[in-house]
């Protein structure tokens, strides 16, 4: 088939590359001009491992082209995917903005029948107001064709995503007619191949869907981390918890490791809209208001476990962090949690000296402060540092040599936010180690120690202040 994808972030160009592997003809749209020449030239501007190898072998095989033109790119197309960010608009909800904008352009062009799937997160209803969108202007224009609005979320995550699309769990289809399912069911069969995988409704379901999936995950991570919160003082340990946990077939394995919270660029800002949506409709919604709370203050506590080691003084004190991105596999640092950390950390008057495989260029590029210093190693963010902090769990940070931390820290201790060192003997080489869920401590027992301790990620600082 002919596809055109609008918007080639991560969506849309794992999307076009993984649909060009797969035999049909695809061009990627982007009014950016210098990521359209770069992709051009097969330089794909982001991390996502298999990412560039696809764009590179589709490219060579004439499959996947690029180009900022619209008219030029959807000319052909018997499918035109939008896949243009929906970020968190000023009230909350997803901003659509953009989207629309894009379908009000694409009506004022397309002269020949397609289909336009929507692959942005959007709230439901938006696919029904882009088809409604289309009958007008196309009906105002005497186009003489007929464009169709189908839903298709995507669930791919950073790090993992071009196996994500090949081998999807599942993919949801959301169509007001069957033959646009059908439509869209060939495109999907060669990654659906015992046909079990696509599962068909209508528009605002599957557009609800996506939603849906990440509020489950979001609790899942935020109801382990509230566990392991309330384990620690108990005296439990949750590092066997999560594995009864996790071999529970009614709760299945992944999405319980406690750390820092989640965040990223899906999670974080798809509550945030669906909460926000509840309300409009006037629901309470509690429990997401309590995912959302559990999480930003999860981070808190790793800062809080910090203070308390340093009796509430960070003046002089230096703090080694290693993982910028919000989650190992990426360069990604939208919403990271060690980002919110090092800022705490900043605030309080600590010097930071952090360090990340890949994500560093992303933090030169937009946050910069005199007390934050980029190290080129793990290594070397550990010298003159008095702890260590590990925020995103990359491979190389897996297997550290524990004595040499210990002979180099100034005050050895491994705040281990990720949970990496569970099972290691660390004490007797020298070096403190805190944990969530084992040696952080609880919220409610840092209340005796400091009763404006923050309750909120977004928080610290203020709450720093008022303290001071
Ligand atoms: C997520 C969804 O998984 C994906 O389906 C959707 O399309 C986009 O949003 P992504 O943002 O790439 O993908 O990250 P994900 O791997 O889901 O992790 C989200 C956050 O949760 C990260 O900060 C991660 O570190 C954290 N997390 C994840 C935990 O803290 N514990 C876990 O057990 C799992």
């Amino acid at each position: 088939m002919n596809i055109a994808i609008i918007g080639t972030g991560y969506v849309g160009l794992v999307t076009g590359a993984c649909l060009a592997e797969s035999g049909n003809s695809v061009i990627c749209i982007d009014n950016d001009e210098q990521k359209i020449a770069g992709l051009r030239a097969g330089t794909v501007p982001f991390h996502e491992p298999l990412l560039d190898a696809v764009v590179l072998q589709a490219g060579r095989q004439g499959n996947l082209q690029f180009t900022t033109r619209l008219d030029e790119g959807t000319r052909l197309a018997d499918i035109v995917f939008l896949a243009l960010g929906t970020p968190t608009g000023s009230d909350g909800n997803a901003d659509i903005g953009p989207l629309l904008q894009c379908a009000h352009e694409l009506a004022e062009i397309l002269d020949h029948d397609c289909l336009v799937v929507v692959k942005s997160t959007v709230p439901p209803g938006t696919c029904e107001d882009i088809q409604a969108l289309f009958d007008t202007m196309l009906g105002r224009r005497a186009a003489g064709c007929a464009v169709k609005v189908a839903s298709n979320p995507e669930f791919l995550a950073e790090g993992s995503a071009v196996t994500d699309f090949r081998l999807p769990a599942r993919i949801v289809v959301g169509t007001s007619d069957d033959a646009d399912a059908e439509t869209l069911k060939q495109l999907y069969a060669p990654f659906d191949p015992d046909g079990t995988r696509l599962i068909e409704m209508n528009l605002r379901s599957a557009e609800f869907a996506k939603y849906a999936c990440n509020a489950m995950l979001a609790a899942r991570i935020s109801l382990i981390n509230e566990l392991a919160n309330i384990a620690g003082p108990l005296g439990a340990d949750i590092g066997p918890v999560c594995q009864v946990l996790k071999s529970d077939p009614r709760i299945g394995p992944r999405y319980l490791e406690p750390g820092a919270g989640y965040g990223g660029s899906c999670l974080p800002k798809d509550l945030r809209a669906l909460i926000r949506m509840a309300g409009d409709k006037g629901e309470t919604a509690p429990m997401l208001h309590s995912i959302e709370e559990v999480n930003r203050r999860q981070v808190g506590l790793v800062f809080n476990a910090i203070e308390k080691y340093f009796w509430g003084r960070f003046q002089g004190r230096c703090v080694a962090v290693w993982g910028l991105a919000f989650k190992a596999g990426t360069d990604d640092i939208r919403e990271s949690p060690s980002l919110a950390l090092i800022r705490a950390l900043l605030d309080a008057g600590a010097q930071v000296r952090a360090y990340d495989p890949i994500a560093e260029p992303a933090v030169e590029s937009s946050f910069t402060h005199p007390g934050l210093v980029l190290a080129d190693s793990a290594e070397q963010a550990c010298l003159d540092a008095d702890v260590l902090v590990v925020m995103t769990e990359w491979e190389e940070f897996m297997t550290p040599d524990f004595r040499w931390l210990a002979s180099t820290l100034r005050s050895p201790a491994i705040f281990d936010a990720r949970n990496l060192y569970q099972d290691k003997d660390l004490k007797s080489l020298g070096l403190r180690h805190y944990q969530p869920g084992r040696t952080f401590p609880a919220h409610s027992m840092l209340k005796t120690v400091w009763p404006q301790a923050p309750l909120l990620r977004d928080d610290i600082p203020q709450a720093r202040q008022q303290h001071a």
